[in-house]
């Protein structure tokens, strides 16, 4: 059913939608159950306008033709987060108008960065407003309290209401403003609950536009839960200028804050920070301390150099491979990619007969960091062909590499980063792609092994072991 309605001088056309008030999946017709979320009587009948009119109001463009040139932009400098590893994050600092996102587990510190951060600000002489729904001010005071923030210019707002938030904030000179958490807001204007995908993107939008008419910096904090999967930040990234997601393993101290969108700067910046009584510390050598408590002369475990975004991190990858077990054995990997692993368990199987079918396999990636890039494929062959066969690799040999499908050894990107960390901290056997290494020459010390295939790797690895055992099937 469509009807007209003149609104503003131009004719908005409304429509009727049925949608589910916990998952906010629309519907054709009205349903009892919505079929998506399973929910009993949540789905509701709504009236408006067609999304095609209401993205014209809600990002204020002219339609007008404008050439290029005569486009002006605010130059002003970034704000500093008064965090060195935020900035870099940031991709250089807060850019002023833009709205930040930053979307993590509950409990993996996002209001504490978040605090902090805005206490720094402050502290330089800017105003800053925490607006949370989710804790009172004294749980916030007591939180300051710990942190060590005490400045005049840092100012609270306990509320749930978005009318009531906008009013607020549109009456401020703030320069920052955090939103804690874009979930726990809800507009009077729509009926939806709380929390849901409606609410949601309803409250990130009237704060889009809220910020884009102002001065002011905005971040929205965002929970991944979970049963909030549905109704998660993940509904938000195209709305926001910059998606940041804070994640660290539970039990682990340490924290990454990763750019997955960036309109200001270059996307998959990271930042290390790591959660102590005090709040978060920055960790400006990762590679350092991940390999600070690194097991010596134990079998299982290399050394490869990653890439996050356009920094290099050195960490320790450690395979256990048990058996032989009754059946098909169990595959565990926490940080690598369950498919990669997969694929590598397969090509050694097939390319070195390794007998791996019937072994239980467990990776891991020291740190919690998330070993997702395929140039960790070589090392993670390795941390399993030393598990398997019992045998060290050299405590200085650091390995790295694209493993492909008839056992080939592909190239990686940015090589020069990952050698020059390496070299820092005092590698001195580099495995890696013939295509990538063949030209390099690095400080005499340093030995370069390329592998063309994964068929030459026993030899590279343990030039400079003693066989412990000698190779045979584990278990058996
Ligand atoms: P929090 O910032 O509340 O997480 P989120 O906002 O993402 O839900 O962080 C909560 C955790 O951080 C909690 O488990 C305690 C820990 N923590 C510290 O270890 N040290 C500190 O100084 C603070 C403030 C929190
Ligand atoms: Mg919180």
């Amino acid at each position: 059913m469509l009807q007209k309605l003149s609104r503003d001088g131009v004719d908005v056309k409304n429509e009727v939608v049925f949608e589910c008030s916990k998952c906010s999946n629309r519907l054709l017709k009205w349903m009892g159950r919505c079929p998506h979320c399973g929910e009993w009587n949540s789905v509701v009948e709504k009236t408006e306008p067609a999304s095609r009119v209401r993205f014209r109001q809600a990002s204020g463009n002219e339609s007008a033709l404008k050439p290029l040139s005569e486009i002006s932009y605010d130059t002003s400098p970034r704000i500093s987060a008064g965090i060195g590893e935020f900035d870099v994050a940031l991709g250089g600092g807060i850019v002023r108008r833009s709205v930040v996102l930053i979307g993590g587990d509950p409990g993996i510190g996002k209001t504490t960065l978040l605090m902090q951060a805005l206490g720094s600000i402050a502290a330089s002489g800017n105003m800053v407003i925490y607006v949370s729904g989710e804790e009172s001010s004294e749980q916030i005071k007591l939180r300051a309290d710990r942190l060590g923030i005490n400045s005049d210019n840092f100012f609270i707002l306990i509320e749930n209401d978005l009318e009531a938030i906008s009013e607020t904030l549109e009456k401020t000179k703030a320069q920052v403003i955090v939103v804690d958490s874009v979930q726990s807001i809800s507009s009077r204007s729509n009926d939806s609950h709380p929390g849901s995908v409606s609410q949601v993107r309803h409250v990130a939008s009237a704060l889009t536009d809220l910020v884009k008419r102002g001065t002011c910096a905005c971040f929205l904090i965002g929970h991944v839960t979970k049963e909030g999967a549905i109704a998660g930040p993940k509904v938000l990234e195209h709305m926001v200028d910059t998606v940041m997601y804070f994640e660290g393993e539970r039990g682990h101290p340490y924290r990454i804050l990763r750019s997955v969108k960036n309109r200001f700067g270059s996307s998959n910046e990271l930042g290390v920070f790591e959660m102590c009584d005090c709040g978060l510390v920055e960790v400006r050598n990762p590679s350092e301390l991940f390999l600070s408590e690194r097991a010596k002369n134990s079998s299982g475990s290399v050394v490869t150099a990653m890439v996050e975004g356009v920094r290099p991190i050195l960490a320790e990858i450690q395979a256990l491979v048990t058996g032989p077990t009754p059946g098909q054995g169990r595959r565990s990997c926490l940080g690598p990619d369950p498919q990669r692993l997969a694929l590598i368990v397969a090509v050694l199987e097939k390319k070195l007969s390794l007998p791996l079918f019937d072994q239980d396999i467990f990776v891991n990636v020291v740190g919690g960091i998330k070993a997702t890039e395929p140039s960790s494929d070589l090392a993670i062959a390795s941390a399993l062909i030393s598990s398997v066969t019992d045998r060290v690799i050299g405590e200085r040999t650091l390995v790295f590499g694209e493993i492909g499908l008839a056992g080939e050894i592909r190239r990686v990107s940015r090589v020069e980063s990952r050698l020059n960390e390496a070299m820092k901290l005092g590698f001195n056997i580099i495995i890696g792609p013939k295509a990538n290494l063949d030209s390099k020459t690095l400080s005499s010390g340093t030995r370069i092994l390329p592998i063309t295939n994964i068929s030459e790797i026993m030899t590279l690895l343990f030039q400079e072991s003693k066989p412990k055992a000698k190779m045979s099937r584990p278990g058996a």
